[in-house]
């Protein structure tokens, strides 16, 4: 949804643009185009060392600086660049197709010997096999209920654990698809969106949630965001999944220092469907700094 998020954050005319989610930095690259001629700055974001290893490698516009970081230390990097405000932010949120892609990280179900990791910074934290070798069954289950709304979690919980007690613990993408592949039945209650999806699906989503505390970082920076962005700076937020977009949802409506500029989420168009499936279940939700939240209605 690149267009429509140069679209929301260029009317603004932004001197100051945080990309929190830098990936591949094919958004970033089009928001410098919204900053003034040779002015301005862009920080971008990533928690994933590969993506800053990447850009030093790169010859890039002097407006552009990269952190290693959680999108949460936005004000840290502000610090290190010298801007007190952000005009504009840019969360896209999820997993960028060089993690998809890289056999050592254990996003995709097409490298089944993959170690499962699911970490987007491999440098912090246990990985996902390591995760499920040292919690309970029922702590399992629960965490694949509420982070991948996974009507099976139970069995696939007490797969996982049936399989450490035959000490050949879940270790490799390929272990975790076939613990899920006998635990949930390919059948009308796996469909999204009106599509068949993978019966390891659920499970890989909600245990990359946990391994990232991805619902946490989220939830922070959306009630630290309105501190960062000047009055009638804007926050641009595209999610994939409901647990994502529902916190989106509920801070822009509950918090008064946000006024929502997108009463429904924007949805990509069937041309981006098209040409990137990925982008089936993306929302787009904007929301403007209010310019004095406390200010009673006039008059
Ligand atoms: C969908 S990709 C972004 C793609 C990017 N917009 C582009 O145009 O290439 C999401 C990125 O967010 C990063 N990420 C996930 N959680 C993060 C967090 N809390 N802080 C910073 N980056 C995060 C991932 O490592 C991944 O590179």
């Amino acid at each position: 949804m690149l267009e429509e998020v140069v679209q929301w954050l260029g009317e603004i005319s932004p001197r100051t643009i945080v990309d929190g989610t830098y990936g591949g930095g094919g958004h970033a690259l089009r928001l410098l185009e919204l900053l003034p001629s040779g002015q301005g700055h862009l920080i971008g974001l990533d928690r994933d060392p590969a993506v800053s290893r990447r850009v030093e490698r790169e010859d890039h516009d002097s407006r552009l600086q990269v952190f290693v970081g959680s999108y949460e230390l936005t004000s840290k990097a502000m610090d290190v660049v010298g801007v007190e405000r952000i005009d504009a932010m840019l969360l896209d949120l999820g997993l960028s197709s060089d993690q998809l892609a890289d056999q050592d990280r254990g996003f995709s179900f097409t490298h089944p010997e993959s170690p499962l990791d699911l970490r987007f910074d491999p440098d912090a934290g246990p990985t996902a096999a390591e995760w499920l070798a040292w919690h309970r069954e029922s702590e399992i289950a629960d965490a694949i209920f509420k982070f991948g709304e996974e009507r099976f979690s139970r069995r696939i919980a007490r797969e996982v654990v049936a399989r450490r007690r035959r000490e050949q613990p879940v270790a490799t993408v390929g272990d975790l698809v076939e613990v899920c592949r006998r635990c949930v039945p390919r059948s009308r209650g796996h469909r999204s969106r009106g599509h068949d999806i993978h019966p390891a699906t659920r499970t890989f989503q909600a245990l990359r949630i946990v391994v990232n505390d991805e619902l946490g970082a989220l939830e922070r920076t959306l009630e630290k965001a309105p501190d960062w962005l000047a009055p009638g700076g804007r926050l641009a937020a595209i999610s994939f999944h409901s647990l994502e977009d529902r916190l989106v949802k509920n801070a822009f409506r509950n918090d008064p220092r946000w006024e929502v500029l997108t009463r429904k989420p924007v949805r990509p168009s069937e041309q981006e469907v098209r040409r990137n499936p990925r982008s089936r279940s993306a929302k787009l939700r904007v929301a403007q700094r209010a310019v004095d939240p406390f200010a009673g209605p006039s008059g």
